[in-house]
């Protein structure tokens, strides 16, 4: 968030005050920093310059067009989930050679998309998704690139609903079950086995569940000699919401990833999402009302669990700030809550916050990843709008929708 920061009691991103931006539209909005990204961009990359991996940026953490355009003129390639996200990346500019497409429920449709684009990969999740694409390639004679992912069934150690790689998670094929199939792979005429993937979860603080999963993947590829062109190592690398975060050391997990690559004489791809975008981004809200109850007082904004979920999802406490600050304490505990009919529309709360009134702007931080594309129009509110920053100039990304399209169904 270092491109979110006060002047004279102001919160500027970058070079712009948000108090401006707030003057120009409406809140709530989603307020981006390019610099924040490309920032973050030639860190990672610093982090594993001796790896020299591909960067396929997890575009299910942000689908907005210009943060992706920009991504891809950085040099990042894509990993997409679904044929929205594929065909998104190629309109952004990110060309299907840098494209790896994961997800264990890939309909027919979209994997013929996939193999029409002639992506880098598709990341195969099952036996039956690997007969079906094998179908498709030898219809159309063609030798389909893909690679297999694995659960290699380590705990990645973080919120049990974003961990993706043990084995009660749907994810990937186990190290057995795929020992069993890999031993018939020559059957498959039409796919062309070029790598392995995993992904074991997200926001992981923790690097030995890392360590393990390379462990475990040098084991399977001595056991069963596989000679992968790349290893897909996914992404998780977690972020700092609060001070009591401590991130991995990259420089270390590199130092071990640039082995594990010199062993096996193979490229390597990461597929990270938060970290390249969470705290790119901040949702600006005006603070509607204030309502006092027993305990402490209410400060119901007009953004809600529909414009940004993690909240309520995950219990994933985001901090909030005052777009301007002054050094008088509130007299009361504080909740801060949105306007959505759900108890779970609520974010963060605090014992000590300054003062505040109603019509004063505030803004929830680090909602740069998963904040508008898990965002709804659930109460039937249109999807807000996002705004770049860009040293001293701003512009909308993202209009908010039209209400009147609400309406049509
Ligand atoms: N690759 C695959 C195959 C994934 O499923 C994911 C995330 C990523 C990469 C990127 O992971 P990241 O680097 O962002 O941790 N909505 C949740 C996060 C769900 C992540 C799903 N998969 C949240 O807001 O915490």
């Amino acid at each position: 968030m270092s491109h979110f920061r006060y002047i004279n009691k102001k919160l500027f991103a970058e070079k712009v005050s948000v108090s401006t931006i707030i003057k120009k539209n409406k809140t709530p909005f989603y307020l981006y920093s390019e610099k924040q990204l490309k920032e973050n961009y030639s860190n990672f990359i610093k982090n594993f310059k001796n790896v020299n991996p591909l960067i396929c940026f997890a575009t299910k953490a942000n689908t907005n067009l210009a943060i992706l355009r920009t991504l891809g003129k950085l040099g990042a390639g894509a990993d997409v989930v679904s044929g929205g996200e594929l065909l998104k990346a190629i309109k952004a500019g990110i060309k299907p050679n840098k494209i790896v497409f994961s997800g264990v429920g890939k309909t027919e449709e979209e994997l013929r998309l996939a193999i029409k684009k002639k992506i880098l990969l598709i990341n195969i999740e099952s036996e039956s998704e690997a007969v079906l694409i094998n179908k498709i390639a030898k219809k159309h004679n063609q030798k389909v690139s893909v690679g297999f992912r694995l659960n290699p069934d380590v705990d990645a150690k973080t919120h049990k609903k974003i961990s993706t790689g043990k084995a009660e998670n749907k994810f990937g094929l186990s190290i057995a079950n795929f020992s069993i199939f890999y031993k018939n792979i020559k059957k498959f005429n039409n796919l062309k086995t070029n790598a392995l993937s995993v992904h074991i979860g997200s926001q992981i603080l923790n690097d030995a569940p890392y360590k393990k999963t390379l462990n475990i993947l040098s084991k399977v590829i001595h056991d069963l000699k596989i000679k992968p062109k790349y290893i897909d190592l996914g992404g998780g690398f977690g972020v700092s919401y609060n001070k009591k975060d401590k991130l991995i050391n990259l420089k270390n997990y590199s130092k071990l990833v640039l082995k594990f690559k010199k062993k096996l004489n193979c490229n390597i791809i990461f597929e990270p999402g938060r970290s390249l975008v969470a705290d790119i981004g901040v949702l600006v809200a005006k603070i509607q009302y204030i309502k006092k109850s027993h305990k402490k007082d209410f400060v119901i904004l007009d953004a809600g669990m529909n414009d940004f979920m993690r909240p309520a999802l995950y219990d994933a406490r985001h901090e909030i700030i005052p777009v301007t600050k002054t050094k008088i304490k509130a007299k009361r505990s504080l909740e801060f809550v949105g306007p959505i009919c759900e108890s779970t529309c609520k974010f963060t709360k605090y014992i000590k916050f300054q003062k505040i009134s109603e019509n004063d702007f505030v803004v929830i931080t680090n909602t740069g990843a998963y904040g508008s594309s898990l965002s709804s129009n659930y109460n039937t509110k249109p999807l807000i709008a996002e705004v770049l920053v860009n040293k001293n100039s701003f512009k909308i990304i993202k209009k908010k929708q039209n209400l009147l399209d609400l309406l049509k169904s």
